[in-house]
């Protein structure tokens, strides 16, 4: 049999239940990695339907439940992965949130909220697994930023600034850890179709203003984020790190 990329390596995906996450996580089962899938006990349903798609297709998929934004249960939900799977080659920080309002009226809650989940909630799962990571002298970390984080959007400010955060600590953190053969690198995806990317068109014209804004002329869907995440996550990328690919069919250019 030909060999895939993952066999033998094993990857952690936050926030795998559904939309980008879950397109990881089967993509990644594909390519031969033990996939240990994660998410807030509320999305048990949908995550189990991952791990049930991943077995149907001969694939290792394992679910462990928790909050990325709260140390205590990221310590919990690591090591029970790694008690799992036995080690973690790569991790993928894709958990996310999002809401809209203008900066008159984002609840200094609401504010934290995405803060802790978007940019603590990384800085955390990464914090867990370093030294593990450390210790077998390879690693590697692929950040689920956004375009929002380069270019901003009206009535994100609290979201588009979290990710602005994750990609700042996508570059300090791969300048500390590169000596230690672990590479970080984020990935911005643009307008995607799923619960979250929705509410960037609530309505037909909305949607047609998506379009029009994108070079492809087409919304994104989750398998067009999976490859540059796969990649990142392969030994394709080995001299590759710190860096932050735009994955949005043309909306900004830098
Ligand atoms: N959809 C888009 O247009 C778009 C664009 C740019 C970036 N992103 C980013 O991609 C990632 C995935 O987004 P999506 O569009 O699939 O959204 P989604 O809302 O469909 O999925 C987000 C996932 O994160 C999980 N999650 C939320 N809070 C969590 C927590 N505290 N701990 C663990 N898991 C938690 C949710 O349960 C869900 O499974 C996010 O980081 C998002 O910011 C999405």
């Amino acid at each position: 049999m030909i060999p895939r990329r993952g066999d033998g390596q094993a990857v952690l995906i936050t926030g795998a239940s559904r939309g980008i996450g879950r397109a990881i996580a089967l993509r990644f089962a594909a390519e031969g990695y033990r996939v240990v899938a994660m998410d807030i006990p509320r999305q048990e349903a949908d995550l189990k339907q991952v791990q049930e798609l991943i077995r149907q297709e001969n694939g290792t998929c394992d679910l462990v439940f928790g909050d990325v934004s709260n140390p205590e249960s990221v310590r919990t939900f690591v090591a029970e992965a790694r008690t799992l799977a036995g080690h973690i080659d790569v991790l993928v920080n894709n958990a996310g949130v999002l809401s809209l309002a203008r900066v008159d009226d984002i609840a200094p809650e609401e504010w934290d909220r995405m803060y802790d989940v978007n940019t603590k909630g990384t800085f955390l799962v990464c914090q867990a697994l370093l030294a593990q990571f450390r210790e077998a002298g390879k690693g590697r970390i692929v950040n689920i930023a956004s375009i929002g984080g380069k270019r901003g959007a009206p009535l994100q400010a609290h979201y588009c600034s979290s990710k602005a955060a994750v990609i700042g600590f996508t570059h300090i953190l791969a300048q500390e850890v590169a000596r230690d053969g672990i590479t970080v690198n984020a990935v911005c995806p643009g307008i995607i179709d799923t619960e979250m990317g929705r509410n960037n068109y609530r309505d037909e014209a909305a949607l047609q203003a998506v379009k029009d804004k994108t070079a492809m002329g087409r919304l994104g869907y989750p398998d067009d984020v999976v490859g540059a995440v796969a990649f990142f996550a392969s030994d394709d990328a080995s001299f590759i790190t710190g860096q932050a690919l735009n994955v949005c069919g043309g909306i900004i250019f830098h």
